[in-house]
């Protein structure tokens, strides 16, 4: 089976690529190299002895696409192409929508010319904006509060939308919790182009001495601690979902929304001391006033996933930050 991973030289998708070829998937890789780097494969090749052709190409050139699909003839894509960062999406909306939604759609037409019918997008769980309560599932009502969240909400009703004008299409909308951890070979992991804006990066530049001192966003939520509470997941758990659920759209037409979470709430101050204990490196923080736009608790109820997929997070937090910090002590320059 050929897949196409857009986005593949990124974060979560370099880490999917691996799992793929373990998997006995043939995997092709397109990305336009706006915030990763070719590295990340190439170690991937000498570490697996295996070759990902790779096109430096941008998801929205459709007859580059189409003449990269001629080439392979594929029988699914994972779309993980895409900008990310909530604040920058604040101020670029433009540069979001357009990557976004108009790389979703620009992909999709070209799919549908070349009759390849099985899609794994890379959903949110922002999607679920404040969640009503906790664990989160997939029917909650969808609410979202910045233009990276609504480009993601778009593209899912715009796959919706697809699906009910011809159910031949197979498709999987995976809403991701808060990826964490990296490959524990300590060869692949998150390499931020700034400084960092999520919680573990942050941390792990922290640990290495790049930045002084972590500030903790709110001490007077609504949580056992004071801080927010997440649902980290290691992005190689988070990596076998995506072979899991392509392996599920092969067998049947569909349309599938599915939570890739561990179910685990944590706080920020749970991740600092777990960080702390992983690396052995003191964590200086200063508890400072809340983020705009960030939510109290949220994590997911992943039972579907386990039903639907027979998948369900195996890592848990402690494996999450030595993987973290395996990653930057061994790169403290990323790639
Ligand atoms: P990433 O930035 O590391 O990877 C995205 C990749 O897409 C990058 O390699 C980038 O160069 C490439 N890219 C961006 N726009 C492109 C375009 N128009 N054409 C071709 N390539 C393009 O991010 P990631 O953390 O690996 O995230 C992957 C996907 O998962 C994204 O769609 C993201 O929105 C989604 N997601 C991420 C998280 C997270 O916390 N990391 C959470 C939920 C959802
Ligand atoms: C953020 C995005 C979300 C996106 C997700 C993955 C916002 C408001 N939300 O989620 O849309 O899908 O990243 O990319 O940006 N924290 C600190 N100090 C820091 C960084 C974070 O205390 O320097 C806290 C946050 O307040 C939060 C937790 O750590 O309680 C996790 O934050 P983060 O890693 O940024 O993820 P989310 O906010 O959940």
């Amino acid at each position: 089976m050929k897949i196409l991973v857009t986005g593949g030289s990124g974060y979560i998708g370099s880490h999917t690529c691996i799992e793929l070829i373990k998997a006995g998937y043939q995997v092709v890789v397109v990305d336009n190299l706006c915030n990763s780097s070719i590295e990340s494969l190439k170690r991937i090749e000498n570490l697996y002895s295996c070759k990902i052709p790779f096109h430096k190409q941008d998801v929205r050139n459709q007859e580059a696409m189409r003449s990269i699909f001629d080439q392979y003839n594929f029988d699914g894509v994972i779309h993980f192409a895409g900008l990310k960062a909530v604040g920058d999406s604040v101020s670029m909306p433009i540069e979001y929508y357009s990557s976004n939604v108009g790389g979703a759609i620009a992909l999709m037409e070209v799919m549908k010319e070349q009759n390849c019918r099985a899609l794994v997008f890379s959903s949110s769980a922002t999607v679920y904006g404040d969640p009503h309560k906790v664990p989160i599932k997939e029917d909650f009502p969808l609410s979202v509060a910045n233009p990276y969240g609504r480009s993601k909400l778009v593209i899912e009703d715009f796959l919706r939308d697809v699906f009910i004008s011809e159910n031949s299409w197979s498709i999987g909308l995976l809403r991701y919790f808060n990826p964490v951890g990296a490959h524990n070979s300590g060869i692949i992991g998150e390499d931020p182009r700034n400084t960092p804006n999520n919680l573990m990066p942050y941390i792990s530049q922290v640990a290495i001495g790049n930045l002084e001192k972590l500030r903790v966003f709110g001490g007077d939520y609504n949580t056992p601690d004071g801080t927010g509470v997440r649902d980290y997941i290691h992005v190689v758990d988070l990596a076998k979902g995506h072979v899991k659920a392509l392996q599920v759209l092969k067998n049947k037409s569909q349309l599938m929304t599915v939570n890739l979470g561990s179910g685990q709430g944590y706080s920020v101050l749970d991740v600092i001391k777990a960080f702390e204990e992983a690396s052995g490196i003191k964590i200086p923080y200063e508890v400072v006033s809340r983020r705009a736009g960030d939510v109290s608790t949220c994590y997911a109820d992943p039972s579907y996933a386990l039903e639907i997929l027979g998948w369900s997070a195996e890592y848990k937090l402690n494996q999450m930050c030595e993987d973290s910090w395996r990653w930057q002590s061994m790169n403290p320059n990323g790639y």
